[in-house]
């Protein structure tokens, strides 16, 4: 758990892996406090597996589509990620919705992080959604995951400047710049510290 010296992660991911090869990366350091215990990836595509595969973490699939049975894919998610015995779980870009099942397991001591400055822009298209709002900044925002979409208690944010010529993909490419150093930093900072949550505040007992 929390504090203790090293952090068993297991890291959920649906896109290209970017930010889990960072995390993989800053895990080879015995001082960011984590070990990469187990990475659950889309089948398709399997960019994000073979970013784990070649640090040699045990892989898994996410086991349906959500779509299929929402229930059983969400406790058949809860099972495959329990038998790894994490201390903590880092979405890295996973983008389905956990259920029941998985945060009576798992709430708490789950992480997601968003390419927006949450509350604003939640959802499946921050930066497309911020851009045509029109706002001057956005950034990235990590929360602790909980039934609803994107709106846990934030542990972290920071801002972007939305430039006149950006389109969705420079805004987002830039924003996941920081979101990187900003789940680096989130992470090492829940798997070293002793933290507490009161009133949608995170608390650092460091
Ligand atoms: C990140 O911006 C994440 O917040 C969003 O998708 C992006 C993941 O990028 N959900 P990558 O797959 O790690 O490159």
């Amino acid at each position: 758990m929390p504090g203790s010296p090293i952090c068993r992660v297991v890291v959920l991911v649906s896109g290209t892996g970017t930010l889990l090869q960072a995390l993989i990366d800053a895990s080879q350091d015995p001082s960011f406090g984590v070990e990469i215990v187990g990475v659950g990836a889309d089948p398709d595509p399997n960019t994000a597996r073979a970013r784990a595969e070649r640090a040699g973490i045990a892989t898994f699939v996410h086991p349906l589509p959500p779509a299929a049975d929402r229930a059983e894919w969400d406790r058949r998610l809860a099972a495959q990620v329990a038998e790894l015995e994490p201390d903590l779980v880092v979405s890295a870009g996973f983008m389905k919705l956990v259920g029941e099942h998985f945060l009576a397991e798992f709430g708490g001591r789950m992480i997601n992080t968003h390419p927006a400055l949450l509350p604003s822009f939640p959802g499946m298209h921050g930066p497309r959604d911020a851009l045509a709002y029109g706002v001057k900044v956005s950034g990235a925002t990590v929360f602790l995951v909980d039934a609803g979409v994107d709106s846990g208690v934030i542990l972290a944010q920071a801002a972007v400047p939305v430039l006149d010529d950006d389109s969705v993909e420079s805004l987002h490419e830039r924003i996941k710049l920081v979101e990187r150093d900003l789940l680096l930093s989130t992470t090492h900072q829940l798997a070293t510290s002793k933290w507490y949550v009161t009133d949608r505040k995170v608390h650092w007992d460091l």
